[in-house]
Protein backbone atom coordinates (compact mmCIF):
# COMPACT_ATOMS: atom_id res chain seq x y z
CA UNK A 1 0.00 0.00 0.00
CA UNK A 2 1.27 3.81 -1.04
CA UNK A 3 2.79 5.16 2.17
CA UNK A 4 2.69 8.88 2.90
CA UNK A 5 3.93 11.34 5.32
CA UNK A 6 1.64 13.76 6.68
CA UNK A 7 2.91 17.27 7.00
CA UNK A 8 0.34 19.91 9.11
CA UNK A 9 1.66 23.66 8.17
CA UNK A 10 2.74 22.40 4.97
CA UNK A 11 1.88 25.81 3.84
CA UNK A 12 4.61 27.86 5.88
CA UNK A 13 7.79 28.82 5.92
CA UNK A 14 9.66 25.67 7.18
CA UNK A 15 6.88 23.33 6.17
CA UNK A 16 6.62 24.32 2.32
CA UNK A 17 10.76 23.51 2.35
CA UNK A 18 10.34 20.31 4.13
CA UNK A 19 7.89 19.11 1.55
CA UNK A 20 9.90 20.85 -1.68
CA UNK A 21 12.58 18.46 -0.48
CA UNK A 22 9.87 14.96 0.63
CA UNK A 23 8.93 15.57 -2.98
CA UNK A 24 12.01 15.62 -4.78
CA UNK A 25 13.09 12.29 -2.80
CA UNK A 26 10.43 10.65 -4.04
CA UNK A 27 7.84 10.75 -0.96
CA UNK A 28 4.20 10.80 -0.81
CA UNK A 29 3.00 13.95 0.20
CA UNK A 30 -0.26 15.41 2.18
CA UNK A 31 -0.32 18.97 4.01
CA UNK A 32 -3.02 20.16 6.11
CA UNK A 33 -3.06 23.95 6.47
CA UNK A 34 -5.44 26.22 7.36
CA UNK A 35 -3.68 29.10 5.95
CA UNK A 36 -3.72 31.25 8.62
CA UNK A 37 -0.23 32.12 8.28
CA UNK A 38 0.81 29.63 5.27
CA UNK A 39 -0.02 30.49 1.54
CA UNK A 40 -1.73 28.03 -0.72
CA UNK A 41 0.96 29.49 -3.57
CA UNK A 42 3.55 27.68 -1.45
CA UNK A 43 2.01 24.17 -2.27
CA UNK A 44 3.11 22.34 -5.14
CA UNK A 45 0.71 20.40 -6.89
CA UNK A 46 2.19 16.92 -6.05
CA UNK A 47 0.66 17.31 -2.19
CA UNK A 48 -2.42 16.31 -1.43
CA UNK A 49 -3.72 19.07 -0.13
CA UNK A 50 -6.55 19.16 2.95
CA UNK A 51 -7.31 22.76 3.71
CA UNK A 52 -8.22 23.26 7.54
CA UNK A 53 -7.46 23.06 11.24
CA UNK A 54 -4.47 20.05 11.62
CA UNK A 55 -6.81 19.65 15.06
CA UNK A 56 -10.63 19.06 13.15
CA UNK A 57 -11.21 15.28 13.91
CA UNK A 58 -13.48 15.05 10.57
CA UNK A 59 -10.03 16.06 8.32
CA UNK A 60 -8.18 13.68 10.41
CA UNK A 61 -10.94 11.17 10.19
CA UNK A 62 -10.73 11.73 6.51
CA UNK A 63 -7.29 11.74 5.64
CA UNK A 64 -6.30 8.41 8.02
CA UNK A 65 -9.37 6.52 6.32
CA UNK A 66 -8.42 7.79 3.09
CA UNK A 67 -4.54 7.04 2.99
CA UNK A 68 -1.50 5.07 4.87
CA UNK A 69 0.07 7.59 6.90
CA UNK A 70 3.41 6.37 8.13
CA UNK A 71 4.44 9.82 9.67
CA UNK A 72 3.61 13.07 11.17
CA UNK A 73 5.30 15.83 10.75
CA UNK A 74 3.85 18.33 12.65
CA UNK A 75 5.05 22.01 12.03
CA UNK A 76 1.70 23.71 12.00
CA UNK A 77 1.92 26.13 15.13
CA UNK A 78 1.42 29.89 16.18
CA UNK A 79 4.57 30.49 16.49
CA UNK A 80 5.62 34.35 17.45
CA UNK A 81 6.82 35.07 21.05
CA UNK A 82 6.11 39.01 21.34
CA UNK A 83 2.44 37.95 20.23
CA UNK A 84 2.62 34.56 22.38
CA UNK A 85 2.89 37.32 25.50
CA UNK A 86 0.22 39.34 24.21
CA UNK A 87 -2.12 36.73 23.29
CA UNK A 88 -1.28 33.30 25.24
CA UNK A 89 -4.86 32.05 24.68
CA UNK A 90 -4.02 31.73 21.20
CA UNK A 91 -0.73 29.62 22.01
CA UNK A 92 -2.47 27.47 24.07
CA UNK A 93 -5.21 26.48 22.36
CA UNK A 94 -3.62 26.33 18.70
CA UNK A 95 -0.75 24.36 19.91
CA UNK A 96 -1.33 22.71 22.93
CA UNK A 97 -5.26 21.94 22.61
CA UNK A 98 -5.04 21.27 18.62
CA UNK A 99 -2.02 18.75 19.14
CA UNK A 100 -3.54 17.22 21.92
CA UNK A 101 -6.48 16.41 19.23
CA UNK A 102 -3.87 15.54 17.01
CA UNK A 103 -2.43 13.18 19.27
CA UNK A 104 -5.92 11.47 20.50
CA UNK A 105 -6.61 10.74 16.71
CA UNK A 106 -3.67 8.94 15.94
CA UNK A 107 -3.96 7.23 18.47
CA UNK A 108 -7.78 6.01 17.13
CA UNK A 109 -6.23 5.51 13.69
CA UNK A 110 -3.43 3.69 15.27
CA UNK A 111 -0.55 6.80 13.12
CA UNK A 112 2.31 5.81 15.64
CA UNK A 113 5.17 7.77 14.68
CA UNK A 114 5.57 11.75 14.79
CA UNK A 115 8.15 14.37 14.49
CA UNK A 116 7.34 17.77 16.53
CA UNK A 117 8.70 20.89 15.73
CA UNK A 118 9.70 22.55 19.14
CA UNK A 119 11.71 25.32 19.81
CA UNK A 120 14.72 26.88 21.85
CA UNK A 121 11.94 28.81 23.66
CA UNK A 122 11.50 25.51 25.98
CA UNK A 123 15.05 26.72 27.45
CA UNK A 124 14.35 30.17 28.39
CA UNK A 125 16.82 31.94 30.02
CA UNK A 126 19.89 29.62 29.47
CA UNK A 127 22.11 28.62 32.78
CA UNK A 128 24.93 27.45 30.81
CA UNK A 129 25.79 27.37 27.09
CA UNK A 130 25.68 26.34 24.26
CA UNK A 131 22.33 24.34 25.58
CA UNK A 132 21.97 20.54 25.23
CA UNK A 133 19.09 18.35 25.36
CA UNK A 134 19.50 17.86 29.47
CA UNK A 135 19.29 21.97 29.77
CA UNK A 136 16.84 22.57 32.31
CA UNK A 137 13.37 23.70 30.57
CA UNK A 138 11.91 26.98 32.20
CA UNK A 139 10.08 29.45 29.20
CA UNK A 140 9.93 32.78 29.85
CA UNK A 141 7.22 33.18 27.18
CA UNK A 142 3.54 31.31 26.34
CA UNK A 143 5.00 29.52 23.32
CA UNK A 144 7.66 27.90 25.14
CA UNK A 145 5.58 27.11 27.75
CA UNK A 146 3.20 25.59 25.01
CA UNK A 147 5.66 24.04 23.09
CA UNK A 148 6.76 22.56 26.59
CA UNK A 149 3.69 21.16 27.24
CA UNK A 150 3.23 19.32 23.53
CA UNK A 151 7.01 17.74 24.24
CA UNK A 152 5.19 16.03 28.04
CA UNK A 153 2.46 15.26 26.31
CA UNK A 154 4.21 13.58 23.80
CA UNK A 155 5.95 11.61 26.77
CA UNK A 156 2.50 10.56 28.41
CA UNK A 157 1.61 9.20 25.18
CA UNK A 158 3.96 7.49 23.73
CA UNK A 159 4.46 5.73 27.42
CA UNK A 160 0.67 5.02 27.79
CA UNK A 161 -0.27 3.92 24.17
CA UNK A 162 3.16 3.24 22.14
CA UNK A 163 3.20 6.58 20.11
CA UNK A 164 6.77 7.24 19.06
CA UNK A 165 8.01 10.55 18.23
CA UNK A 166 11.27 12.42 17.62
CA UNK A 167 11.39 16.28 19.26
CA UNK A 168 13.69 18.67 16.87
CA UNK A 169 14.53 22.07 18.68
CA UNK A 170 15.03 24.54 16.27
CA UNK A 171 16.85 27.76 17.05
CA UNK A 172 16.75 30.69 14.45
CA UNK A 173 15.38 28.69 11.18
CA UNK A 174 16.55 30.82 8.24
CA UNK A 175 17.41 30.44 4.80
CA UNK A 176 15.60 29.90 1.12
CA UNK A 177 15.31 27.81 -1.60
CA UNK A 178 14.96 29.12 -5.13
CA UNK A 179 11.07 28.31 -4.83
CA UNK A 180 10.54 28.60 -1.12
CA UNK A 181 11.16 31.18 1.66
CA UNK A 182 9.92 33.46 4.13
CA UNK A 183 6.91 34.65 3.33
CA UNK A 184 4.67 36.39 5.95
CA UNK A 185 2.35 39.39 6.20
CA UNK A 186 4.05 40.73 9.68
CA UNK A 187 7.77 39.84 9.38
CA UNK A 188 9.19 39.69 12.50
CA UNK A 189 12.10 37.60 11.84
CA UNK A 190 15.96 39.47 11.71
CA UNK A 191 17.06 38.42 8.55
CA UNK A 192 14.28 38.83 6.37
CA UNK A 193 13.88 42.52 8.20
CA UNK A 194 17.67 42.87 7.32
CA UNK A 195 17.26 41.72 3.79
CA UNK A 196 13.88 44.43 3.38
CA UNK A 197 16.12 46.94 4.47
CA UNK A 198 18.82 45.91 1.75
CA UNK A 199 15.99 45.93 -0.76
CA UNK A 200 14.98 49.08 0.63
CA UNK A 201 11.36 47.79 1.72
CA UNK A 202 11.28 49.04 5.30
CA UNK A 203 13.62 52.41 6.46
CA UNK A 204 14.67 50.90 9.76
CA UNK A 205 15.56 47.74 10.96
CA UNK A 206 14.98 47.59 15.04
CA UNK A 207 17.54 46.25 16.78
CA UNK A 208 15.56 45.26 20.35
CA UNK A 209 17.68 45.96 23.13
CA UNK A 210 21.71 46.56 23.39
CA UNK A 211 22.29 46.30 26.99
CA UNK A 212 22.15 42.50 27.20
CA UNK A 213 24.95 40.83 28.79
CA UNK A 214 26.52 39.86 25.08
CA UNK A 215 29.76 41.03 23.25
CA UNK A 216 28.42 43.76 21.53
CA UNK A 217 25.28 44.16 23.52
CA UNK A 218 22.65 42.64 21.49
CA UNK A 219 20.67 39.31 21.20
CA UNK A 220 22.46 36.09 19.96
CA UNK A 221 20.43 33.63 18.08
CA UNK A 222 21.93 30.49 16.19
CA UNK A 223 20.85 29.99 12.94
CA UNK A 224 19.97 27.20 11.11
CA UNK A 225 19.19 26.75 7.45
CA UNK A 226 15.89 25.20 6.35
CA UNK A 227 17.45 22.50 4.42
CA UNK A 228 19.34 21.30 7.44
CA UNK A 229 16.11 21.30 9.08
CA UNK A 230 14.33 18.82 6.03
CA UNK A 231 17.62 17.01 6.53
CA UNK A 232 16.59 16.12 10.04
CA UNK A 233 14.03 15.20 9.26
CA UNK A 234 14.49 12.70 6.70
CA UNK A 235 17.35 11.04 9.16
CA UNK A 236 14.63 11.19 11.96
CA UNK A 237 12.38 8.78 9.96
CA UNK A 238 15.26 6.29 9.47
CA UNK A 239 15.40 6.64 13.81
CA UNK A 240 12.65 5.40 14.18
CA UNK A 241 13.54 1.58 13.40
CA UNK A 242 15.57 1.90 16.28
CA UNK A 243 12.19 2.33 18.48
CA UNK A 244 13.61 4.74 20.48
CA UNK A 245 12.01 8.40 21.09
CA UNK A 246 14.31 11.32 21.72
CA UNK A 247 15.33 15.24 21.28
CA UNK A 248 16.86 16.84 19.19
CA UNK A 249 18.46 20.48 19.16
CA UNK A 250 18.73 21.50 16.11
CA UNK A 251 21.62 24.65 16.04
CA UNK A 252 25.18 24.80 14.79
CA UNK A 253 26.65 25.14 17.89
CA UNK A 254 27.40 29.10 16.85
CA UNK A 255 25.81 32.12 17.78
CA UNK A 256 25.90 35.68 15.71
CA UNK A 257 24.60 38.53 17.66
CA UNK A 258 21.75 41.26 15.66
CA UNK A 259 25.04 43.33 14.94
CA UNK A 260 27.07 40.52 14.05
CA UNK A 261 24.05 40.06 11.48
CA UNK A 262 24.01 43.31 10.41
CA UNK A 263 27.71 43.08 9.42
CA UNK A 264 27.58 39.98 7.74
CA UNK A 265 24.76 40.85 5.12
CA UNK A 266 26.49 44.78 4.85
CA UNK A 267 29.48 42.55 3.37
CA UNK A 268 28.01 40.19 1.40
CA UNK A 269 25.32 42.44 -0.07
CA UNK A 270 27.70 45.50 -0.19
CA UNK A 271 25.45 47.79 1.43
CA UNK A 272 25.00 50.29 4.31
CA UNK A 273 21.78 48.94 6.46
CA UNK A 274 19.81 51.43 8.32
CA UNK A 275 19.39 50.16 11.93
CA UNK A 276 18.17 52.10 15.23
CA UNK A 277 18.79 50.55 18.67
CA UNK A 278 14.86 50.09 20.79
CA UNK A 279 13.73 48.89 23.77
CA UNK A 280 14.09 45.03 24.31
CA UNK A 281 11.34 42.68 24.02
CA UNK A 282 9.30 41.01 26.64
CA UNK A 283 10.34 37.19 26.69
CA UNK A 284 13.19 37.63 24.76
CA UNK A 285 16.61 35.82 26.39
CA UNK A 286 19.76 37.44 26.04
CA UNK A 287 21.69 34.34 24.09
CA UNK A 288 19.98 30.58 23.08
CA UNK A 289 23.43 28.61 20.66
CA UNK A 290 22.58 25.19 21.07
CA UNK A 291 25.25 22.28 20.79
CA UNK A 292 23.91 19.39 18.36
CA UNK A 293 26.35 16.89 19.52
CA UNK A 294 23.79 14.57 20.15
CA UNK A 295 22.22 14.90 16.70
CA UNK A 296 25.09 14.21 15.16
CA UNK A 297 26.28 11.41 17.33
CA UNK A 298 22.17 9.75 17.31
CA UNK A 299 21.72 10.78 13.79
CA UNK A 300 24.56 11.49 12.06
CA UNK A 301 23.06 14.76 11.39
CA UNK A 302 25.81 17.92 10.38
CA UNK A 303 24.16 21.13 9.22
CA UNK A 304 26.05 22.20 5.66
CA UNK A 305 24.65 25.71 5.72
CA UNK A 306 26.59 28.33 6.85
CA UNK A 307 25.49 31.95 7.83
CA UNK A 308 26.69 33.39 4.40
CA UNK A 309 24.52 30.76 2.92
CA UNK A 310 21.76 31.63 4.44
CA UNK A 311 21.94 35.47 4.27
CA UNK A 312 22.69 34.91 0.26
CA UNK A 313 19.82 32.57 -0.67
CA UNK A 314 16.80 34.36 1.67
CA UNK A 315 18.57 37.11 -0.67
CA UNK A 316 17.57 35.77 -3.50
CA UNK A 317 13.86 34.99 -2.53
CA UNK A 318 13.04 38.20 -0.98
CA UNK A 319 14.83 40.25 -3.88
CA UNK A 320 11.96 38.23 -6.01
CA UNK A 321 9.80 36.04 -4.04
CA UNK A 322 7.38 33.52 -5.82
CA UNK A 323 4.66 34.15 -3.30
N1 LIG B 1 10.84 29.79 12.19
C1 LIG B 1 11.62 29.52 13.21
O1 LIG B 1 12.69 30.13 13.39
C2 LIG B 1 11.25 28.44 14.19
C3 LIG B 1 12.10 28.18 15.28
C4 LIG B 1 11.77 27.17 16.17
C5 LIG B 1 10.64 26.42 15.98
N2 LIG B 1 9.82 26.69 14.93
C6 LIG B 1 8.61 25.87 14.77
O2 LIG B 1 8.56 25.38 13.44
C7 LIG B 1 7.22 25.27 13.01
C8 LIG B 1 7.05 25.98 11.67
O3 LIG B 1 7.42 27.34 11.80
P1 LIG B 1 7.35 28.35 10.57
O4 LIG B 1 8.34 29.41 10.82
O5 LIG B 1 7.37 27.58 9.31
O6 LIG B 1 5.91 28.99 10.81
P2 LIG B 1 4.82 29.45 9.73
O7 LIG B 1 3.87 30.33 10.45
O8 LIG B 1 5.47 29.95 8.50
O9 LIG B 1 4.10 28.07 9.37
C9 LIG B 1 3.12 27.49 10.19
C10 LIG B 1 2.03 26.96 9.28
O10 LIG B 1 1.06 26.31 10.10
C11 LIG B 1 -0.23 26.72 9.67
N3 LIG B 1 -1.13 26.60 10.83
C12 LIG B 1 -1.03 27.22 12.03
N4 LIG B 1 -2.00 26.81 12.84
C13 LIG B 1 -2.73 25.89 12.14
C14 LIG B 1 -3.86 25.09 12.43
N5 LIG B 1 -4.49 25.13 13.62
N6 LIG B 1 -4.33 24.23 11.49
C15 LIG B 1 -3.72 24.17 10.27
N7 LIG B 1 -2.65 24.89 9.93
C16 LIG B 1 -2.17 25.75 10.86
C17 LIG B 1 -0.07 28.15 9.18
O11 LIG B 1 -1.09 28.55 8.29
C18 LIG B 1 1.30 28.08 8.51
O12 LIG B 1 1.18 27.70 7.16
C19 LIG B 1 6.36 25.85 14.13
O13 LIG B 1 5.87 24.77 14.89
C20 LIG B 1 7.33 26.67 14.95
O14 LIG B 1 6.95 26.72 16.31
C21 LIG B 1 10.09 27.69 14.03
Amino acid sequence: MKKFILVTGGAGYIGSIVCEILLKDGYNVIVIDDLRDGKSSALSNEVIFFEGNYGDPLILDNVFNTYSVDFIFHFAASANVPDSVKNPELYYENNFINTFKLLINMKKHEVKKIIFSSTAAVFGEPISLPIDELHPKNPINPYGYSKLMIEQMLRDFSNAYGMQFIIFRYFCAAGATLDHGESRLHETHLIPIVLDNALKKNKFINVFGDSYQTKDGTGIRDYIHVLDIAKAHILGMKYFDQNINEDFNLGTNHGFSVLEILNEAEILLNTKLNYTITEKREGDPAVLVATNKKAKEKLGWIPDYTIQDIISSSFIWRKNPKY
